[in-house]
C-alpha cells in the first residue's frame, strides 16, 4: 500500500492543468494494465490513500466509482475494492511476447494495409491544399452567399421540426428532391420525377453508391482516359477493374478491341470532359446510349459542372437522351455553392428507387435533413440560379483575365484547353516537360496546379496543367500567374530563356 501511494505520490502533478480526478485515474489504470497491480491486490481505503496524496477524499472515491464501472476494481461493501483480473485469456489469443521479443513495429504501415487500401494510397491524388490560385475545380467559396444561408438556417432551427433531426430515408428530403428535380428538369434536360432523386454527400458517394449496387467485385468499368482520380479510386476501391478508354474532341472513343468487351459501368462526363474539357457530340452520346442497351452496360453521367459554361448556354445532359434506362446521372453542389456542403444528388431510373433508397440508408445511413431543408428554401427562392448566373460571369472574366495572361506572356507557344466552360482549363506544356515536376516547382513557389499526368492510368497522352481560375480574385490572376510563369519557363524553355511572345513564337 505505502508503496502504490509513493508511487502515486511520485507521479501526480497538481499544478498541471489536467484535473487531478484524470491524472490519478489514468496512473491507477496504466499500474492495473501493466501488472504494476496484480489481480486481486487490494486497495488503500479511499480515506488512507487521500490523507497519503493530500487530495480530497471525494476525489479518490470517484476514481474508485470509475475504475469499478470500467471493470478495472471488484468493490464489495465491507470488504474493500480489489484489482479484478482482466487478463486476455491466453487459450483465445495465445502467449504475448514478452517486451523483450516483441517486434519492433515497422514505420512503414504497408504490411498493415490491404492490396486495394495500398493502391488508393499510392495512387492518391488528393492535395493537402485545396484554396488559393490555380487550384483547379474550386469555386470561389468567399462569394457564397453566408448571409442568406445563415438567415434560412437560423428560420429553420427556430421552429425545427423533430424529422429533420433524424435520419433522413426515403432519399432525402422530399422538398428539397422536388426543388432539385424542377432545376435539373429546365436546367440540364435531366428527364426526372422527385422521386428519383436521391441525395448523397457527393458525386464520390454516387459513384460508390451505384458501383456497390449495380457491379460486383472483379467487373469491369471503362473509365475515360484520362480522368478524374477521386472517381477512379472509388471504383479500384470496391474492386472494379479499370479499362481505360481514348477521348478525342468528340469525347469517349472506344476502340473495335473495347467494344468487343463490354464493360459493367462505363463512367462519362459528356458535358465537359474532366480533365481535358471536350463535349461529347451527339452521335458519340446516341452511340453509347445504344451500346449500353444492347449490353447491359450502366452508363454513369458524371455531370459535375456544366453550369459554369461560357460562350453558350449549358448542354442538355446525357441522360435526357435515354430511352432504355440505363444511365444513372450524378451531380454536385460542391462546384456551385461550396466543396465543404458535401451535397449531392443522383437520378436513377424509376425501377431502381427503392434499391437506391435503401442501399443509401443500409450502407451509409444518411442525415443532415435540416441542411437539406436549408438548401431546399435556397433553391426555391431563387438563391440558386441567380448564384450560379453571377458566378459565371464572374468565372469567365477570371478565365478572360488568365487567357490574356497566358497569351501575353506565351503567345501560340502554350495552348490553353476546355476552357469553354468549368473551373479550369489546361495549359498545354512540351513534350520534352514533365508536368509533375513543374507542378512541384510552382507549389514550392506558392502556386498550385495539377499535373495531367495524374489524370492518366495508362500512358500519358499530352503534358500539361490544370489551371483553376475560378476561385482566383480578379486582382490576385496577374501576380499569381506571372510565378507560375516564371517556373514554366525555367522548365519549359531553359532556365536562360525569354518570354517567348506571340511575334516571337509566330
Ligand atoms: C469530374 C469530377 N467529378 C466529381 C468531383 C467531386 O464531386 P464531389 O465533391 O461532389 O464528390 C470532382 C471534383 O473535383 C470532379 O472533378
Amino acid at each position: 500500500m505505502v508503496i502504490l501511494s509513493d508511487w502515486l505520490a511520485a507521479q501526480l502533478d497538481k499544478a498541471s492543468a489536467e484535473p487531478v480526478y484524470r491524472q490519478l485515474l489514468q496512473l491507477m489504470q496504466q499500474a492495473i494494465l501493466t501488472g504494476q497491480l496484480a489481480p486481486g491486490t487490494k486497495l488503500p481505503s479511499s480515506r488512507l490513500l487521500a490523507g497519503d496524496l493530500g487530495i480530497a477524499r471525494n476525489t479518490v472515491l470517484h476514481v474508485y466509482d470509475q475504475l469499478s464501472a470500467e471493470g478495472y476494481v471488484l468493490s464489495s461493501t465491507g470488504s474493500g475494492t480489489y484489482v479484478a483480473d482482466t487478463r486476455p485469456d491466453s487459450a483465445a489469443v495465445g502467449a504475448r511476447p514478452d517486451a523483450t521479443t516483441r517486434a519492433v513495429p515497422e514505420p512503414n504501415p504497408r504490411g498493415d494495409m490491404s492490396m486495394r487500401g495500398q493502391r488508393l494510397i499510392d495512387e492518391a491524388g488528393v492535395s493537402a491544399r485545396q484554396w488559393g490560385a490555380f487550384m483547379p475545380g474550386v469555386p470561389d467559396v468567399a462569394e457564397f452567399p453566408s448571409r442568406t444561408w445563415s438567415r434560412l438556417q437560423s428560420r429553420l432551427w427556430k421552429s425545427v421540426n423533430p424529422e429533420l433531426l433524424t435520419y433522413a430515408p426515403g432519399g432525402g428530403y422530399r422538398p428539397l428532391r422536388r426543388a432539385l428535380s424542377d432545376y435539373l428538369r429546365v436546367a440540364r434536360s435531366v428527364r426526372c420525377s422527385p422521386d428519383q432523386i436521391i441525395i448523397t454527400t457527393g458525386i464520390h458517394q454516387s459513384i460508390d453508391l451505384a458501383v456497390r449496387l449495380l457491379a460486383d467485385i472483379g467487373d469491369r468499368a471503362w473509365v475515360e482516359e484520362p480522368c478524374y482520380w477521386g472517381a477512379r479510386s472509388v471504383l479500384q476501391a470496391s474492386g472494379i477493374k479499370l479499362a481505360p478508354i481514348p477521348v478525342d474532341n468528340e469525347g469517349l472513343n472506344p476502340r473495335e478491341s473495347d467494344l468487343r468487351h463490354p464493360p459493367r459501368i462505363a463512367l462519362v462526363t459528356p458535358s465537359h470532359q474532366y480533365p481535358l474539357g471536350m463535349v461529347m457530340s451527339l452521335a458519340r452520346r446516341r452511340t453509347l446510349l445504344e451500346y449500353a442497351r444492347q449490353h447491359k452496360v450502366w452508363i454513369i453521367e458524371d455531370d459535375y459542372d456544366s453550369e459554369f459554361r461560357y460562350g453558350s448556354r449549358p448542354l442538355a445532359s446525357l441522360q435526357g437522351l435515354d430511352d432504355s434506362d440505363r444511365v444513372i446521372y450524378v451531380g454536385s453542389l460542391g462546384k456551385l455553392l461550396f466543396p465543404g456542403l458535401r451535397m449531392g444528388y443522383m437520378v436513377v431510373p424509376e425501377r431502381l428507387v427503392d434499391v437506391f433508397r435503401t442501399g443509401v440508408s443500409e450502407l451509409y445511413r444518411e442525415g443532415q435533413l435540416i441542411q437539406q431543408a436549408v438548401l431546399a428554401e435556397f433553391i426555391m427562392d431563387g438563391y440558386l440560379t441567380s448564384h450560379v448566373r453571377r458566378m459565371r460571369t464572374l468565372y469567365g472574366e477570371r478565365r478572360q483575365l488568365l487567357i490574356d495572361a497566358v497569351t501575353q506572356r506565351f503567345g501560340d507557344a502554350l495552348p490553353v484547353m476546355g476552357d469553354e466552360a468549368g473551373l479550369h482549363f489546361v495549359l498545354g506544356l512540351p513534350d520534352h516537360c514533365d508536368d509533375r515536376v513543374v507542378t512541384a516547382a510552382s507549389y514550392e513557389a506558392g502556386v498550385i496546379v495539377r499535373p495531367l499526368a495524374s489524370y492518366y492510368l495508362g500512358k500519358q497522352q499530352r503534358k500539361g496543367l490544370l489551371t483553376g481560375y475560378a476561385c482566383v480574385a480578379q486582382e490576385n490572376i496577374a501576380p499569381a500567374f506571372a510565378t507560375l510563369a516564371r517556373v514554366i519557363e525555367e522548365h519549359a524553355f531553359g532556365p536562360k530563356s525569354k518570354p517567348r511572345t506571340r511575334e516571337r513564337a509566330a
